[in-house]
């Protein structure tokens, strides 16, 4: 018989912690709806006490949702757990979630505390967590580099105190597969009590290897995986569901293990995701990433022909990806286009569907062929919150002999602003000349420039990093044209300083 694996989404958690991955509360509601539908068996849906719009999205989550569990992370901290178990009043089932530094590092250089009274305060808070909820998760933090005899000791103390799950985190993605494979099996080997309790891994990775962590935990006895949608999370990230999911699907002779997961959702949710948080997919991502399924070489495409398992392992159907839906052209009706929204998870009311129609049309005009990640983007500029300062004209003359010149026209809550400007190259000018406008001691920290597709006719997504004053802000822009997305997340940015 197989086992099961619980699968613990942490993306409205760890995920967002991540700079410019913020999400308002629709969004965040829009996001866990779309993971009650992917069948995840626990949304970790954030941290209740660090903002009043955490704590408000824990509550708006734990009304939208229906079967999963919905968890809130605390501190191992009396005020934490209190403000998490309000957050979660209306949750069907409700988790909290919290824990400790169990690590040399965090126990003398973080918490300046020692082992016995972390201990101590490791049960103490399950203790207080247990008078709220019933269903309580502990986390050793930086388990990754704690000492295993010491891990057992809390693990086993924590269990006895009454929690139900105990996570085994790689905080600083420092394990290599086989050693945390290893504390793993040393956890079920010599907590006594381990079988009153789900064994968790969330692996970080730092070194590129959470996924094969979290599968060598799984295959020592893990039966909760804490996973993100394409893998995003503080720093490097954290192991991505598609990963784990589509490993234990694609090895299942091996690995004899079940998830809840209908993987068919897997990539719609993964360009949801990826769309409302502007944090794009590298190309080469495993499973959802544009190349995953793209047989470049003549070999390749000539084997792929004669038999598509000469060179995929998993059918592209298998996580949603259906290249026959690919073509959506300019002559593709209303219905066509809303067809495709729905695929992806976007489900439009009759002006904004108009609204994003008409720009669908514009876009088509441009560019050949319209795909998936083009009409996600029309989705998001529509309903993107009016900005108070917007983008009227540019107009920008450039070239190899020439010294590059903007004409840039902005619209600042309804007022109109001129001004021009030159620069070391056309988006230099152009951000010159906003510059002159908005009067802004701002400084572009980073610029990334992406195609979606491929094509000279392609749509370019521009992510900025801005800074104010020492605060990050962070824009995005998307445009065939790249000296306009350019500007249009240079303003997206701006918009988002406060007004003074
Ligand atoms: O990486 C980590 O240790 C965490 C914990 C808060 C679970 O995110
Ligand atoms: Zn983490």
């Amino acid at each position: 018989m197989s086992d099961r694996l619980y699968i613990f989404d942490t993306t409205l958690r760890d995920g967002e912690q991540v700079p410019g991955c913020q999400l308002n509360t629709v969004e965040k509601i829009e996001v866990a709806k779309a993971l009650e539908e992917l069948g995840v068996d626990v949304i970790e849906a954030g941290f209740p006490i660090s903002s009043p719009g955490d704590f408000e999205s824990v509550v708006e989550i734990s009304k939208a949702v229906t079967w999963p569990t919905i968890c809130g992370l605390t501190r191992a901290v009396k005020k934490d757990i209190e403000v998490a178990a309000d957050a979660l009043k209306f949750a069907k089932k409700p988790r909290i979630h919290t824990g400790i530094g169990t690590s040399y590092y965090h126990i003398h250089h973080k918490l300046n505390s020692n082992p016995d009274e972390i201990l101590e305060r490791a049960v103490e808070a399950v203790k207080y967590a247990k008078k709220y909820v019933e269903d309580v998760e502990f986390y050793a933090e930086d388990a990754g580099r704690s000492e295993n005899e010491y891990l057992a000791r809390v693990v086993e103390a924590v269990i006895k105190a009454g929690a139900t799950v105990v996570n085994i985190p790689d905080t600083t993605g420092y394990c290599l597969p086989h050693e945390f494979g290893e504390k793993i099996k040393y956890l079920v080997d010599n907590v006594k009590n381990i079988d009153k309790a789900i064994i968790a891994t969330h692996c970080h990775n730092d070194l590129g290897m959470a996924t094969a962590n979290t599968i060598a935990g799984i295959m020592n006895g893990a039966r909760q995986a804490e996973v993100t949608i394409n893998g995003i999370g503080e720093r490097a990230g954290n192991t991505s569901l598609e990963e784990v999911v589509m490993t234990l699907k694609s090895r299942y002779q091996v690995l004899n293990i079940d998830t809840n997961i209908n993987t068919t959702n897997i990539y719609r949710t993964s360009r949801m995701v990826s769309n409302l948080m502007n944090m794009p997919v590298q190309p080469n991502k495993a499973v959802v990433g544009r190349n995953a399924f793209a047989h470049s070489s003549g070999i390749h495409q000539d084997g792929v022909l004669k038999n598509r398992e000469n060179y995929e392992i998993m059918d592209p159907k298998d996580v949603g990806i259906n290249e026959s839906s690919i073509l959506l052209t300019a002559r593709s009706g209303r219905a066509a286009l809303k067809h495709r929204l729905e695929l992806l998870g976007f489900e439009l009311d009759k002006s904004k569907l108009d609204e994003v129609y008409e720009e669908f049309l514009k876009l088509a005009d441009k560019k050949k062929e319209i795909r998936d990640d083009d009409v996600a983007l029309l989705v998001g500029d529509a309903t993107r919150t009016e900005r108070r300062i917007k983008l009227e004209h540019l107009q920008v003359v450039s070239g190899k002999t020439l010294k590059p010149m903007a004409n840039v026209t902005l619209d600042i809550s309804g007022e109109k602003f001129d001004a021009s400007a030159s620069g070391n190259g056309p988006v230099d000018a152009a951000i010159n000349a906003v510059k002159q406008i908005i009067h802004r001691q701002v400084t572009i920290d980073e610029f990334l420039v992406q195609a979606i597709n491929h094509g000279s006719d392609d749509v370019g997504k521009v992510h900025m990093q801005i800074d104010f004053n020492g605060t990050m802000f962070h824009g995005f822009g998307a445009n065939t044209d790249i000296i306009t997305a350019s500007v249009e997340a240079f303003l997206d940015g701006i918009n988002k300083i406060p007004v003074q």
